[in-house]
């Protein structure tokens, strides 16, 4: 199973102002988004990214944290499961579905808690400062990634895939 994050941060690292308002990205991100997530098939969010999308991504599976019993009831379809397993059991229940990638799409508190299931970061580094906002992860574990490809885009912003 390849686990690959998907974010795009500002100079000082952050994802988003708040809970509802993420930093804004180009169209050149936006379809980079598009295509990694639908070639993953599956993304794995936290419940307040997507009330902050308004709704699950179409033609992907959406497995969404929350610990909110209600939600956690709900019957999973194909579309959307709500979780709040751990994330190497989450993984496990997806690879014996057959699931070869999946792309772990945020907030900070599901990137900080797959980070070191990650096996790539893909971030789109955008030519901002945000100052007290969201951050990546909130913890980390001292390790140092390769840079594996990096595109600059004429919108200023930079991807960079780190492994
Ligand atoms: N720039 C980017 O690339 C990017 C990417 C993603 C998101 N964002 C932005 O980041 C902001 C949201 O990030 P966030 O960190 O505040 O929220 P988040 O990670 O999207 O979601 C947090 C929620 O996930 C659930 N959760 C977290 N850990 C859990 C666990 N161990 N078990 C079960 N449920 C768990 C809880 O839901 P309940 O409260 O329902 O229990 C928690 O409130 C938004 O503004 C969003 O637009 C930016």
């Amino acid at each position: 199973m390849k686990v690959i994050a998907v974010a795009a941060i500002s100079l000082d690292g952050m994802i988003a102002f708040d809970a509802e308002r993420q930093i804004e990205t180009s169209p050149q991100d936006k379809a980079y988004f598009e295509k990694v997530t639908r070639e993953a098939g599956t993304i794995i969010t936290g419940r307040r990214t997507l009330d902050a999308m308004k709704r699950p991504l179409v033609g992907r599976r959406n497995v969404v944290y929350t610990k909110q019993e209600v939600l956690l009831a709900t019957e999973p379809t194909d579309q959307l499961w709500y979780t709040d397993e751990a994330p190497k059991q989450v993984l496990k229940k997806l690879g014996k579905q057959g699931v070869k990638t999946v792309a772990v799409i945020g907030g900070s508190e599901i990137f900080t808690i797959f980070r070191d299931l990650t096996d790539e970061w893909h971030l789109t580094i955008c030519p901002q400062f945000v100052g007290d906002g969201v951050p990546l992860c909130t913890e980390y574990t001292p390790e140092k990634l390769g840079v594996a490809a990096r595109e600059v885009w004429g919108s200023g912003e930079t991807l960079v895939i780190l492994r």
